[in-house]
């Protein structure tokens, strides 16, 4: 449990997240955090109306160019990482639960090369399947509590191609008991998970830089051709 008081915003969303669980309704509290927020991204928590500065540093580190290649964004939000993936030369498809989350998209990038979508993580086209080069998934499964854990993570896993790679930047705890939430940071064993859903860990870079350690795991789908 955080020992920081919630302002009240956060402790409004978490109170709406509990009521959506309870409902049995674990994914669609997020149309209403969009909604509320009514165009003010500074009432959406996690906006940053930046891209990810992980993602930007991994793209420089790496020296990855898009070159056409095709990318999904999982819970894109308000589409900056979209965006920022697009610049890079990627073949960009980003898709977020929220109606309100993808209007508000398409409205700040009107003349975007990305194709925003409505859809439910755990609800996507077959042919999304391993479909994609390059998957970002950055704290999505986090914000999704641990009881769909490891749907969460296979459902994320298995949009990465033969040869893809999956970057997945998170919150870490350091515990595998279960943590006050939301966000409900990843543990180690859930982190291992994605390899036990066919990936390999290439790399992993831990920051300190803010309340909650974040980390950033590179992992690729082995090609077996
Ligand atoms: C904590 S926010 C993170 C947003 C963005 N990825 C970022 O890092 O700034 C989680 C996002 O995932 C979306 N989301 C949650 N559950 C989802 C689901 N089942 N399918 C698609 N999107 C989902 C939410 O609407 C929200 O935009």
């Amino acid at each position: 449990m955080s020992d920081r008081p919630l302002d009240p915003r956060r402790a409004e969303i978490r109170k709406i997240a509990a009521e959506a669980e309870k409902d049995g309704h674990p994914a669609r509290w997020f149309e209403k955090v969009y909604a509320t927020a009514s165009g003010d991204a500074d009432a959406v928590p996690w906006a940053m109306e930046r891209p990810n500065p992980y993602l930007l540093e991994w793209l420089d580190d790496t020296k990855t160019c898009g070159d056409g290649k095709s990318a999904l964004v999982i819970g894109c939000g308000l589409g900056d990482d979209a965006e920022a993936l697009a610049g890079r030369g990627f073949d960009v498809t980003a898709f977020d639960i929220s109606e309100t989350a993808i209007a508000w998209c398409r409205q700040r990038f009107p003349n975007s090369s990305v194709c925003y979508q409505v859809c439910d993580l755990f609800a996507c086209d077959a042919s999304w399947t391993r479909a994609f080069d390059f998957v970002f998934e950055s704290r999505t499964v986090q914000s999704l509590p641990l009881k769909l854990r490891h749907t969460t993570i296979g459902m994320v896993s298995e949009f990465v191609a033969d040869g893809g790679t999956l970057l997945v930047v998170a919150n870490r705890r350091d515990t595998e008991a279960e943590p006050d939430g939301p966000p409900w940071p990843l543990s180690d064993s859930e982190f291992k998970r994605f390899e036990a859903c066919g990936l390999t860990e290439i790399r992993r870079d831990c920051f300190d830089r803010n309340s909650r350690p974040t980390v950033r795991v590179e992992y690729h789908r082995v090609f077996n051709g």
